[in-house]
């Protein structure tokens, strides 16, 4: 077996998991679970987003998260920018590094912001230029990438052509979103196989949301295939807002879980990041989207 020895968790229940609660979270609940993240080693965290407040209410306080956070040194701390508008605040806000975020189906990128996919990438453009001058890394997202919740399947060589575009405009890496997590293994070996031929394996990363549960065995096919970037949340928080019925992310806790017993490193505390899991699902009332967490924390 020929897997990475190393992998990074990209932690996006602050801003995935968190966008999609109905109820009002204080700033200093969502500062504290940032920096529980911190604490327990994640290196990537996606904090917030600069999107309209009109339509991602959640988002609407991310200024002052970002003000309220440690900055610890070693760490990443993005944010979402759909536009020149977003990318101007967050960098008022003093974010070092943002994400793009396009979609491989036409009818999700108008539901999700406004408009159809090409308009999307040109609308970056400006942005991409504005980040190169003030040394800003930009990640790029396609959504969809296994399927959508309007237009049903989608073909790997259209999330190619958008992931290719993302990379070639200077998205540093691509991250494929399966945003309604009904993707399965076979599928994401063959996504990556053909989306692999524009973009190098080693700039892509995974996003699986897991409403079918099977997460997991694409993240483990998406090892097979020599990527070693996810994108997780914590205690599986989350949903999209524009994807009905569509659950979080998988849960960070069981992305570790399984990294750790296959030896890959990622240098993160499974236990510290049980306890913050914990926390924020204290909270919310919200059961723990974690096997690993529930799991441990019946024992404890
Ligand atoms: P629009 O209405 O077409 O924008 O929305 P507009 O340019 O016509 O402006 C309309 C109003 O919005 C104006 O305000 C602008 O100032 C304001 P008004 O004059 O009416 O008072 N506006 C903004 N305000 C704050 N921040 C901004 C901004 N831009 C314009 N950046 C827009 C277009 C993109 C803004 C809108 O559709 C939007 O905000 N969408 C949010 C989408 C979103 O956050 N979705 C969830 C994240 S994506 C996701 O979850 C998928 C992912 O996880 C991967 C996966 O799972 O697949 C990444
Ligand atoms: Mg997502």
């Amino acid at each position: 077996m020929n897997l990475p020895q190393h992998v990074r968790l990209v932690e996006v229940g602050p801003r995935d998991g968190l966008q999609n609660e109905q109820q009002p979270i204080g700033v200093a609940d969502k500062v504290r679970l940032v920096d529980d993240l911190s604490a327990a080693g994640l290196t990537y965290i996606e904090v917030g987003s600069f999107v309209s407040p009109k339509w991602v209410p959640q988002m609407a306080g991310s200024r002052e998260v970002f003000a309220g956070i440690l900055q610890r040194p070693g760490v990443t701390y993005a944010a979402l920018t759909p536009n020149m508008k977003g990318f101007e605040a967050a960098l008022a806000a003093g974010v070092k590094e943002v994400a793009v975020f396009a979609a491989a189906s036409e009818a999700f990128s108008q539901k999700n912001i406004n408009c159809s996919i090409g308009d999307s990438l040109e609308r970056f453009l400006p942005l991409m230029e504005a980040a190169q001058q003030q040394g800003i890394r930009v990640r790029g997202y396609v959504s969809c990438v296994l399927g959508c919740p309007y237009e049903g399947q989608i073909a790997p060589e259209q999330v190619a052509r958008v992931a290719r575009e993302l990379f070639a405009m200077g998205c540093y890496e691509v991250s494929l979103g399966d945003t309604i997590g009904a993707g399965t293994a076979g599928a994401t070996r063959r996504l990556i196989e053909v989306v692999g031929r524009e973009v190098p394996r080693d700039k892509l990363a995974g996003h699986f949301h897991d409403t079918y549960g099977q997460a997991l065995a694409n993240i483990y096919a998406s090892l097979l295939e020599g990527v070693a970037v996810f994108d997780s949340s914590v205690a599986g928080l989350g949903g999209c807002p524009y994807a009905k019925g569509a659950s979080g992310n998988v849960a960070s806790e069981d992305v570790l879980y399984l990294l750790n017993g296959l030896g890959i490193e990622t240098g993160i505390d499974l236990d510290q990041l049980i306890q913050a899991g914990a926390r924020i699902c204290t909270l919310l009332g919200k059961e723990n989207g974690s096997r690993v967490a529930r799991a441990r924390l019946a024992q404890a």
